[in-house]
This record gives structure tokens, C-alpha cells and sequence, in this order.
């Protein structure tokens, strides 16, 4: 596996990947590789013959009072994974050599509305900072297709409305949501997370199963089935910041007539911020 630090690196490498006819999959990650990032890399490499994963803890996405200084960053281990995946190229670039103007004078893509909704509303410019490093990298690495977890449904349709609205050249696939056995969705924030809080954490996916059985039994008031939704994170100790029921191709709240739905869920436990999501 190729270990590509510097721009120059990846643009040399790439140029010979491309000229040999080979297809490219790239898997965008910031890092603390698990299960869920590694499924991602295997569907790549199903899919295309050069599969470039990238480790990136993007300071664009991350609020003034998040946790981008203490997010995980554990090269090392990272690189064992992704090796042992069989991974053809790992990028991890410096933060300045992709922001060489600094943050406050980059360029910004921006979706519209969309991103101001559900995630963006807690967290006000995050997927602006996404969407801007995604179609960074999609240009640097001039891939045939990207692959993404749907666990980050609201990142995944932003980066898909992206596409569309830039005619940027490139394919996506979204891949279901990797879990521990206990349900909780696999995410590199899990590590903060005391062995007590793993198991409250567990509410979140228990609560989404709840309440589409409930809409599979027919309940069609989605504003009460979101407070009773709410109510249980509550209860079992969640900081719930909100639970939509939403139709899965707009990213709208849903009416009674959709049939498309997705449940979406974000909630604290302790200091730590999960998302969760459940197509029906
Ligand atoms: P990160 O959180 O590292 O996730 C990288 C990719 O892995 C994303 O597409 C995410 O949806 C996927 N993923 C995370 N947990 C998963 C799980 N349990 N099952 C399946 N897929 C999972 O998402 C980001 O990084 C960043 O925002 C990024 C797109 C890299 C831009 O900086």
C-alpha cells in the first residue's frame, strides 16, 4: 500500500493509475479506522481496480467549541487496517497544504437550505466545511467513484445534491450503516465513550427500531411519534438534540402521504454528540 503524504505524491500517482486505464474508488474518512470505514473500502474494491482511502481530520467541519483538537488520530493503526483490507493507496495530507490561504479565505461550496437543517442547525457551517473538502478531494484525485457510509444520511445527500448541482464527473455509492452488536452504529466518537455510556448509547438505535415499528403499524403522527422518541432518549439518560421523521428524497419532514421515510436522530451522551439514522 502506497502512502501518499504530499499533493505532488498523489497527483504523480494517480496520473499513473489513470494512464494504465485503471479505475479509481476513493474512501474520504478522517481517521480512527472501524468496521464501518472498512466495509466502504471493501465495496471499492469490488467496484474499482485502484481503491485511494483518505485521512483527514478537516478543521472546516468542525465548530469553534468542537472536538477537532482531541479528535482521534491514530495513523498508525489506521494504516494496519487498511493495509490488511487491501487498500492500494492511503492520502493524508497536511492542513496546509489544502488550505494554504488558511480557512477564512478558502472557497466554500454550500448546499442551499438542506444544510441548514437537522445536523447544520446545531452545528452551523459543518457541512459547508464537508461539502468543500469533499469536492476538494474528489478534484485532487480525479476518482471514478466515491463511496460513503449512510450512517451520515444528511452528509450523504448533500454530497449527492452537490454532484448533481456542479455536473462534478464522478459516481457515488452509499453503504449501510456498519453496527456493534449492541446496535450502536460504529463511529470513531464511540471511543469517547465510558463502557456505561456505550450501553446508554445503545438507546439511540433501540429508540429508531421503536418508532418504525410503530409507523410500520400504521401510526402516521409524526410529530407526536418525534416527541414520544424524544421522550425515551430522555429518559434513559440522552441529551437528545432531535429526532425527524423525514421523506428519504427530499431530506423535507415527512408528510403522511410519503412511503420514503428516514428516521434521523442525534443525541449527547455525556459530552459526546452520536447520530443515527433508519431508513423504513
Ligand atoms: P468519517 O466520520 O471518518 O467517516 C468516513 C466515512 O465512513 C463516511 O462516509 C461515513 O459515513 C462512513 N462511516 C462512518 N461510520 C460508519 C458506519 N458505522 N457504517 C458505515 N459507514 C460509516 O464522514 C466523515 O469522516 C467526513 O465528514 C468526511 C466525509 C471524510 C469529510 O471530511
Amino acid at each position: 500500500m502506497q502512502h501518499l503524504d504530499t499533493l505532488a505524491a498523489l497527483t504523480s500517482h494517480i496520473a499513473s493509475v489513470k494512464s494504465s486505464g485503471r479505475t479509481v474508488g476513493l474512501v474520504p474518512t478522517m481517521g480512527n479506522l472501524h468496521a464501518g470505514h472498512l466495509s466502504l473500502v471493501a465495496a471499492a474494491k469490488a467496484q474499482c481496480d485502484f481503491v485511494l482511502a483518505t485521512i483527514f481530520v478537516n478543521p472546516m467541519q468542525f465548530g469553534p467549541n468542537e472536538d477537532f483538537t482531541r479528535y482521534p488520530r491514530t495513523l498508525a493503526a489506521d494504516m494496519t487496517l487498511l493495509k490488511q483490507a487491501g487498500c492500494s493507496a492511503v492520502f493524508t495530507p497536511a492542513v496546509d497544504e489544502l488550505y494554504p490561504q488558511g480557512l477564512d479565505s478558502q472557497t466554500r461550496i454550500s448546499v442551499p437550505y438542506l444544510s441548514t437543517l437537522y445536523c447544520g442547525r446545531s452545528r452551523p457551517g459543518h457541512f459547508d466545511g464537508v461539502c468543500t473538502i469533499v469536492c476538494k478531494l474528489f478534484n485532487m484525485t480525479m476518482a471514478d467513484t466515491a463511496f460513503f457510509g449512510l450512517k451520515d444520511f444528511q452528509q450523504f445527500f448533500l454530497i449527492r445534491r452537490m454532484v448533481a448541482d456542479l455536473q462534478l464527473p464522478i459516481g457515488l455509492v452509499g453503504l449501510p450503516t456498519v453496527r456493534e452488536a449492541s446496535g450502536l452504529a460504529m463511529s470513531s466518537r464511540n471511543g469517547y465513550l465510558s463502557s456505561e455510556q456505550r450501553e446508554q448509547a445503545s438507546v439511540i438505535n433501540v429508540t429508531l427500531q421503536y418508532i418504525a415499528g410503530l409507523i410500520h403499524s400504521g401510526d402516521r403522527d409524526y410529530p407526536r411519534l418525534e416527541q414520544q422518541a424524544l421522550q425515551h432518549l430522555l429518559a434513559a439518560g440522552l441529551k437528545p438534540d432531535y429526532f425527524h421523521v423525514v421523506d428519504a428524497a427530499t431530506l423535507m419532514p415527512a408528510s403522511k402521504s410519503n412511503c420514503d421515510l428516514v428516521l434521523l436522530v442525534a443525541a449527547n451522551v455525556g459530552n459526546t454528540r452520536l447520530i443515527d439514522n433508519l431508513q423504513l
